[in-house]
């Protein structure tokens, strides 16, 4: 792949309703995949970028496209239940539960793989990843390529997932055979990862799938210990977490505290790194939008919509690169639920600095 001359990417439209058309591009897109093509496709969660699953050679083609180490597995995403047992050495009941509950959804789910999956879709891991996505198109397109899909998410490695067909093609035109345009993702993080093989599942990446939700249906839930500390040198067991991707290009800082304090603390410090020639980007909400003075001031939404502010994070993060934004201060949005997983990808994103001003005050 990229060996001197780019691809010609084609862009299609992939509509919501069924058309001789939609069929024709799910057809060729089908075709693409069969013989050893990439296709990036909108999912619900944020954009991926697929190869066959059981083609080694496609597997290495999409870390090729992504820039990405060859030792970060990829989740093969499915379409129907039957399908989790051909990738499955064993499902255990747990498992079936989770996915009668959240399949098809927002839900990645890992197991031990049967021996046909190539170990260059897993990363060289004895397990493997299945997601069971919700978005109709994602669907139709699984199918029409024979129901096994191997994908990542479609940025190029280092950059915030794509959660639309805009950003996939800023990052990827070129190097991939072809984009099947759905819109704006719905949810704008990627999903929820549990890992199934231990004997308490174990999250491994939070998501829209809260802790509370598969306590719900399981009991106990465990979390990888990894993601719950800063330290540099532990080993999550995603593979994929221990990447300081989802960053922007500016510096990034997250302030926690009284909104009133935040506001004065972030203020002060972009009128010091203006005046010392920075770009500044303040990450803001609703209500306090107005009450900042910076280069390029973004409101996630409103405070209380958990979702709202999920879906627009990797927007503004790109739309900060794009503006050459080279310092940027968010606000925090801690919180038990969806605040779990947007907390998880701005850490990552600041590359864990946190300024908590409740600590400085004492
Ligand atoms: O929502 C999503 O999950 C999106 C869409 C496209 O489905 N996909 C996505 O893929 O986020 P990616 O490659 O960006 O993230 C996959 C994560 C990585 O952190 C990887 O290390 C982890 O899943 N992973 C995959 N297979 C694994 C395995 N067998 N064991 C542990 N972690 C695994
Ligand atoms: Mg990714």
């Amino acid at each position: 792949m990229n060996r001197g001359l780019p691809i010609d990417t084609k862009i299609y439209k992939l509509d919501q309703e069924d058309s001789a058309d939609r069929r024709r591009i799910l057809e060729e897109a089908g075709a693409v995949i069969r013989r050893g093509g990439l296709v990036a496709f909108p999912t619900e969660t944020v954009y991926g970028l697929g190869g066959d699953a059981f083609n080694p050679a496609s597997s290495e083609k999409i870390y090729a496209a992504k820039g990405r180490p060859s030792d970060n597995p990829l989740i093969v995403h499915i379409a129907d239940m039957a399908s989790l047992d051909e990738l499955a050495a064993h499902v255990p009941d747990n498992a079936r539960r989770l996915a009668e509950a959240f399949w098809p959804g927002p839900l990645t789910m890992i197991f031990e793989k049967k021996d046909r999956v190539p170990t260059e879709t897993t990363g060289g891991l004895s397990t493997v990843a299945v997601r069971f996505p919700s978005h109709t198109g994602a669907a139709a397109f699984i199918r029409a390529a024979g129901g096994f899909i191997a994908a990542p998410s479609a940025n190029l490695s280092g950059r915030p997932s794509p959660t639309s067909a805009r950003f996939v093609i800023e990052d990827m035109a070129g190097r991939i055979d072809m984009i099947l345009d759905g819109g704006d993702s719905v949810l704008g993080l990627e999903s929820t990862i549990v890992d199934m093989t231990s004997e308490t599942p174990m999250i491994l990446r939070p998501g829209f799938v809260t802790r509370s939700m598969l306590e719900s249906v399981l009991g106990e839930v465990g979390t990888d210990p990894a993601l719950e500390t800063d330290d540099p040198e532990a080993h999550p067991k995603a593979p994929g977490m221990k990447y300081r991707h989802y960053a922007p290009k500016g510096d990034l800082r997250i302030v926690e505290g009284a909104e009133e304090a935040v506001v004065a603390y972030i203020n002060e410090q972009a009128a010091l790194q203006m005046a010392a020639g920075e770009k500044v980007g303040i990450i803001a909400t609703d209500d306090t939008l107005r009450r900042y003075k910076a280069d390029v001031c973004l409101s996630a939404g409103n405070r209380t919509e958990e979702g709202t502010i999920a879906h627009m994070l990797y927007r503004i993060l790109r739309e900060f690169d794009d503006a050459g934004v080279t310092r940027i201060y968010a606000e925090s949005f801690a919180g038990a639920g969806l605040g779990e997983a947007i907390m998880n990808r701005l850490l990552k994103a600041a590359g864990h600095q946190l300024i908590d001003l409740s600590l400085q005050e004492k």
